[in-house]
């Protein structure tokens, strides 16, 4: 039987390709899902052990910026439809090293957009389309006006940081390279719509947390160290404020933009639950503690103020009532519930842990991929 649709997801074995690519694989079974990924050290095959042997998925191990490899996988594939994810996704890491997240982020995706549009382009757009997932962070950082924080703030139509929030119109404002590298691609993907009619859709979504995040990102990284008592390095005063939301609740809402979104339009994903670095940091603190049978908040003495982030954007707050309304999306969980979902995956898990932050997952691949 012929597939009703092949779709590629690129970056499908990161964190959260491997959910979407997980909720596609289930959802659409008369789909072909293929997960392209370079396989980084971000990229995890355990990540999806449980789809790997259904007959509608595929991994393809390739590099997005790779342009003659990625339009023969298009064309040999009959494919219809791009879900793109792979990045660099990790600010210290760009600050690190701008040039790698340029060549990812901007030249691979444009790479991806100009194979899909020779390979599109001559069979005319219809039913082609693709989708950009990218981050709130391109529209740069929100201003603290309650240092304190206001519950009813949310209840008033503002955050509990702020009244202001990240719109669709906001103009782009990236500070770190990371960001300016997604405001970049963002850019692409607009033009190639704007020039060429291409159906392309783009999501803007806030912080992720959830099962199978790497550990160099707050949460799991925290949860880590707590767990073998490894200092919490927290930057500046921990007043950083962001905007969380459980990963599945994301992949949700890309599914439904990629299939009922407006072509050329732009929705913002986020949950309406700003945090406080430190106020998040004390939250896990005590629910690892609870579930690892500790005494409650003992940890908190794990707690180190380190030097602040170069350009540490203060507050991230995003207005997600477009995607609510024109599509009806809603997160599905409170955020004290995902916490606590999300530390007892971890402490599961402690495997998983393990073999990412040993790097065990990546001589299995050099043996596997003979190194490439
Ligand atoms: P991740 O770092 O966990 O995963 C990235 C994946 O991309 C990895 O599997 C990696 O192997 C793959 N990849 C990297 N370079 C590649 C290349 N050149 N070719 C092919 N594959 C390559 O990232 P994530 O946190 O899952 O984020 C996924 C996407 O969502 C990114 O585009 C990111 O900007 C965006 N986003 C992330 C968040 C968040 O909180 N994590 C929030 C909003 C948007
Ligand atoms: P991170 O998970 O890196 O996401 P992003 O920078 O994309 O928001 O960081 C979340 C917040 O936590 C951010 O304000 C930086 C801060 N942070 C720390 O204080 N210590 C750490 O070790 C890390 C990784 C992050």
């Amino acid at each position: 039987m012929e597939p009703r649709k092949t779709l590629i997801i690129t970056g499908g074995a990161g964190f959260i390709g491997s959910h979407l690519v997980r909720l596609m694989v289930e959802k659409y079974p008369d789909y072909h899902i293929i997960n392209l990924d370079k396989l980084t050290y971000a990229g995890n095959l355990a990540n999806l052990k449980d789809v790997q042997d259904r007959p509608n998925y595929t991994f393809i191990k390739a590099d997005i910026c790779d342009f003659d490899v990625v339009k023969e996988i298009l064309v040999s594939n009959h494919v219809d439809g791009i879900i793109h994810l792979a990045a660099e996704s990790h600010v210290d890491r760009s600050i690190k090293d701008p040039f790698l997240f340029a060549r990812t982020n901007v030249m691979g995706t444009l790479s991806l957009l100009q194979a899909a549009r020779e390979y599109w382009e001559p069979q005319g757009w219809e039913d082609k389309r693709f989708h950009h997932v990218s981050t709130d962070e391109v529209y740069g950082a929100l201003e603290i006006s309650r240092p304190e924080g206001d519950p009813a703030g949310n209840e008033r139509g503002g955050g509990p940081y702020g009244d202001d929030f990240f719109t669709e119109t906001t103009r782009y404002s990236p500070h770190s390279p990371y960001s300016a590298a997604k405001a970049s691609s963002d850019h692409f993907v607009r033009a190639y719509h704007d020039t060429y009619g291409m159906p392309v859709v783009v999501t803007n979504c806030s912080n992720n947390y959830g099962p199978y995040q790497f550990p160099e990102k707050l949460i799991p990284l925290f949860i880590n160290n707590i767990i073998h008592r490894k200092p919490l390095p927290v930057y500046g005063r921990g007043e950083n404020v962001r905007d969380w939301l459980y990963v599945e609740d994301h992949a949700r809402a890309i599914d439904l933009v990629f299939h009922e979104g407006v072509s050329g339009e732009t929705y913002n994903i986020g949950g309406f639950n700003e945090w406080k670095n430190i106020d998040l940091v004390r939250l896990l603190v005590k629910t690892t503690d609870r579930l690892l049978g500790r005494s409650e908040g003992a940890d908190e003495d794990l707690i180190t103020y380190v030097t602040d982030r170069k350009g540490h954007d203060l507050r991230y707050a995003i207005d997600s009532t477009k995607l609510k309304e024109e599509l009806g999306w809603q997160p599905s969980l409170q955020f004290e519930e995902g916490i606590e979902k999300t530390v007892r995956w971890y402490l599961d898990n402690q495997e998983w842990l393990q073999g990412v932050t040993s790097g065990d997952y990546l001589k299995y691949y050099a043996e596997m991929y003979n190194g490439l």
